[in-house]
C-alpha cells in the first residue's frame, strides 16, 4: 500500500467477540437479554438506576475473565510500529485495546473502567461495581456516580480529535462494527470525502459497506494481524 502516512482505525465489538465478549445486534434485537431503551439511555438510567448498575457491573466483572485476542495484539503492533499518525478509535466499552498495548487510542462511546460523578462531573477511574452506590472518590458523594458509557442521545467523546485525523487520513479501516450507529457509521463518509483510501474487514458486509473501495470478509482475529503485516511491510 503505497503512499500511506496517517491512519484511522475504526473498531466495533466484532474485534471483542473472539475475546469472548458479546456483540451488540443479536438478531432477536435484544442486548444480552435487554432492551437497548432500557440499558442504553439516559432515560432507562433515571427510570431504573439499579438495574442498568447491576448490568454495567455484569459487564465491568467480566471484563476479568477475558483476554486481548490476535486482533488487538496486531492493532497494538501497529500503534508501536506505525512512524505516521495513527488514531485508533473504538466504540467498544470494554479495556481490551489498552491491555494489548495500544496506547494511540480512544474511547468514544467511554470505558467501564470509568466511572462519572453526576455531583461533582468528574471522571474517574473505576474497576468494581458501582451498584451498592460508593462515594466518588473526588467529591465524596455518594450514590451519584454512573457508568462512564456514551448512551443514546449522547455525545460521543472526542469528535473534535477524531474529525480532525480523518480529515488527515490515507487509510480509513473499519473493523468489526455493524454500521448501524452514527456518528461512527459515518467515518467512512468523512475519510473518502477526504480522499482516504477505505477498507473494511468485517464477519458480513456491515450496513454501509458499499462505501468502502474495499471489504475483506473473516474473522477480525485473522485479518486484522493480515493487515497490519501488509502496512508495516509496505
Ligand atoms: P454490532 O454488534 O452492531 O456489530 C458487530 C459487527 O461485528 C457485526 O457486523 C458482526 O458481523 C461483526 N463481527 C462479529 N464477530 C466478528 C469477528 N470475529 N470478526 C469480525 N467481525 C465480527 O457492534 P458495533 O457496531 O460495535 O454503543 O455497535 C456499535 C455501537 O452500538 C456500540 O458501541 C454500542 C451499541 O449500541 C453504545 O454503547 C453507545
Amino acid at each position: 500500500m503505497a503512499a500511506i502516512r496517517n491512519i484511522v482505525i475504526l473498531t466495533g465489538a466484532g474485534v471483542s467477540a473472539e475475546s469472548g465478549i458479546a456483540t451488540f445486534r443479536a438478531a432477536d434485537g435484544l442486548w444480552e437479554d435487554h432492551r437497548v431503551e432500557d440499558v442504553a439511555t439516559p432515560e432507562g438510567f433515571a427510570r431504573d438506576p439499579a438495574l442498568v448498575q447491576r448490568f454495567y457491573d455484569a459487564r465491568r466483572a467480566r471484563l476479568k475473565e477475558v483476554v486481548p485476542n490476535p486482533a488487538h495484539e496486531a492493532l497494538a503492533r501497529l500503534d508501536a510500529e506505525w512512524p505516521g499518525e495513527l488514531l485508533i478509535v473504538t466504540q467498544n466499552v470494554d479495556d481490551l485495546h489498552e491491555r494489548a498495548g495500544a496506547r494511540r487510542l480512544l474511547h468514544m462511546h467511554g470505558e467501564l473502567k470509568s466511572a462519572w460523578c453526576l455531583a461533582c462531573d468528574k471522571r474517574s477511574p473505576w474497576s468494581e461495581g458501582l451498584g451498592h452506590a460508593p462515594a466518588c472518590p473526588r467529591c465524596d458523594a455518594r450514590g451519584q456516580l454512573r457508568p462512564d458509557i456514551v448512551w443514546f442521545g449522547e455525545m460521543p467523546y472526542g469528535m473534535a480529535t477524531i474529525d480532525r485525523a480523518l480529515m488527515d487520513a490515507d487509510l480509513f479501516v473499519s473493523i468489526g462494527t455493524s454500521g448501524a450507529v452514527y456518528p461512527a457509521a459515518g467515518f467512512v463518509q468523512t475519510a473518502r470525502y477526504c480522499d482516504a483510501r477505505t477498507i473494511e474487514l468485517n464477519l458480513e458486509p456491515s450496513q454501509g459497506s458499499a462505501s468502502f473501495d474495499e471489504s475483506r470478509l473473516g474473522r477480525a482475529g485473522e485479518l486484522v494481524p493480515a493487515l497490519v503485516d501488509e502496512l508495516l511491510s509496505a
